[in-house]
């Protein structure tokens, strides 16, 4: 409490904000996904609408309440959810990636049930589209935040995708730590900014961790220079 007051810090400010998780079908009755609770993005985007901003929130597959004021898009796939970020990217000031999107996807979809057979079956996989190094490449006014879920070499790797990605900010976060895993209520991240500066948070609830990072977001728009 105390850092942000009570006054409506994003009041003409529109916010993109993505949560994850995306699911890639293989046939009508299986995909493929990754672990995500879509927490973290629901909690930021909840947070930066109390603090006056216009939300939009392109979701993935989880199963969370709609956020308060908040105007929800729900996508399945990694190229939904890219055609709806790109869509709404150009009106948006900040756009944050919590999204966890999926890397690849079976590079052809079943239309009817596929039957089981003897023996091991391989499935060709094929990239998708990395929507944050797109959104980075286009980057025009907008302050880009993405999110960077490690399992080792923390700093290494999150600097690298600040550089690659051409972001201004990666939230980064060890999902091997305790209280830092998938579906809880807490987290613990890293910021790093594209200065160089980072900010390591404690392990806080989503919520309080998503007010520091809107926190954090908040100054370096203030700050005309960066
Ligand atoms: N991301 C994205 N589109 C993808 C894959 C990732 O926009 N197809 C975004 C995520 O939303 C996140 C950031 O890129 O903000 C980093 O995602 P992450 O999975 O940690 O990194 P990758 O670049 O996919 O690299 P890797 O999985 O190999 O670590
Ligand atoms: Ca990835």
């Amino acid at each position: 409490k105390g850092y942000f007051g009570t006054e409506k810090l994003f009041k003409d400010k529109t916010f993109l904000i993505t949560a994850g998780p995306t699911k890639e079908k293989i046939d009508p009755v299986r995909y493929f996904t990754n672990r995500s609770s879509g927490k973290m993005g629901y909690a930021i985007a909840e947070q930066a609408a109390m603090l006056g901003a216009d939300v939009i929130l392109v979701s993935g597959t989880n199963t969370l309440p709609e956020p308060r004021g908040v105007k929800v898009i729900h996508v399945e796939s990694a190229a939904d959810m890219y055609d709806e970020v790109m869509m709404n990217a150009d009106k948006s000031d900040v756009i944050i990636k919590s999204a966890a999107v999926a890397d690849y996807r079976p590079k052809q979809v079943f239309e009817s049930k596929v039957k089981k057979q003897q023996g091991n079956v391989t499935i060709e996989m094929e990239r998708t589209k990395d929507i944050l190094f797109e959104l980075g490449q286009k980057k025009k006014h907008q302050f880009l935040v993405g999110f960077a879920a490690e399992t080792d070499n923390i700093e290494e790797y999150a600097q690298n995708k600040l550089i690659k990605k051409n972001a201004d900010m990666i939230v980064a976060n060890n999902v091997m730590e305790e209280g830092a895993g998938f579906a809880g209520d807490t987290n613990i991240v890293t910021i790093f900014h594209k200065d160089f500066s980072s900010v390591s948070l404690p392990l806080l609830s989503k919520k309080e961790t998503a007010r520091r990072i809107l926190y954090e977001i908040s100054e370096k728009l203030e700050d005309e220079h960066y």
